[in-house]
């Protein structure tokens, strides 16, 4: 991992803990943290409760500036008006929300977003002061016909063609075969897709835009192979998942650096 890039530990709930639970959850993590002393200058930590909590969080976060940012799983590729079900970016914002996920492979399959959809929600959580995390990964079918780099490079390039140069955005390649299914990639495979993919900034929005931009890796991340991803230049940080959801295992992801033993 290139020290100039400071790392990024994501961890996005999915569809899981209340408000209420996620309460507790954020007090625990946020004593684990200070327990383990963990180092918020060394390694970023970020959060993506679903939108129902993210008032419970931030009012959390905000009362006692715990070392956590705050994102949401989605935003509307509109800023507001008639879209029923839709959560704006703008308020977003105002909830002190750094981040959103755009993309996810979940959002692909269940709600048909494609990479028009996801260009246009990249551009307005940019529009709204946003960083996007933008999710792009081959499905296994993806893997057999075409390898790995061609279906992200094809997602990202989509997305960045008509994104305009400059603005910062996280990139996430997280294979979908490796979602959720306790098979991550091996560092090898990641790393190789990653560097394509930072290739890839390079082509379209220059040296600098590929220099600065955090790429992660998301699939079955776990404090026990944290480390093997983490060593590699192009990866800086994880989007996980699972592992997100159980205080220890996801402190122990934040504590990458200090791992004795990397696999
Ligand atoms: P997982 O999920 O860590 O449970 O595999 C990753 C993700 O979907 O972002």
């Amino acid at each position: 991992m290139a020290t100039t890039r400071r790392p990024l530990i994501a961890g996005n709930w999915k569809m899981n803990l209340d408000h209420l639970q996620s309460i507790a959850f954020v007090q625990k993590l946020a004593w684990a943290l200070k327990d383990k002393k963990f180092n918020e200058q060394e390694v970023e930590v970020a959060v993506f409760p679903p939108f129902t909590d993210l008032r419970s969080v931030q009012t959390l976060i905000n009362a006692d500036d715990l070392p956590l940012q705050l994102g949401a799983q989605d935003v509307s590729m509109h800023d507001e008006g008639a879209h029923t079900g839709d959560v704006s970016g703008v308020f977003l914002k105002a909830l002190d929300c750094q981040y959103v996920i755009v993309g996810h492979s979940e959002r692909r399959a269940d709600h048909h977003e494609d990479d028009e959809v996801c260009t246009s929600k990249v551009q307005a959580a940019l529009r709204n002061n946003l960083v996007p995390i933008l999710c792009v990964g081959e499905t296994a079918e993806d893997l057999e016909q075409y390898g790995a780099s061609k279906v992200p490079v094809d997602q990202l390039t989509a997305v960045l063609s008509s994104v305009k140069k400059g603005a910062e955005m996280v990139i996430a390649y997280e294979p979908v075969w490796a979602i959720g299914s306790g098979q991550a990639a091996t560092p090898d495979q990641a790393e190789e897709v990653c560097a394509t993919l930072r290739d890839t900034i390079r082509s379209l929005h220059g040296d600098e835009a590929a220099q600065s931009t955090r790429i992660l890796y998301g699939g079955s991340v776990k404090s026990g192979n944290i480390a093997g991803f983490l060593k590699r230049e192009n990866i800086d940080g994880a989007l996980v998942g699972g592992a997100s959801l159980d205080v220890d295992e996801f402190v122990a992801i934040a504590r990458f650096p200090h791992h004795v033993s990397v696999d």
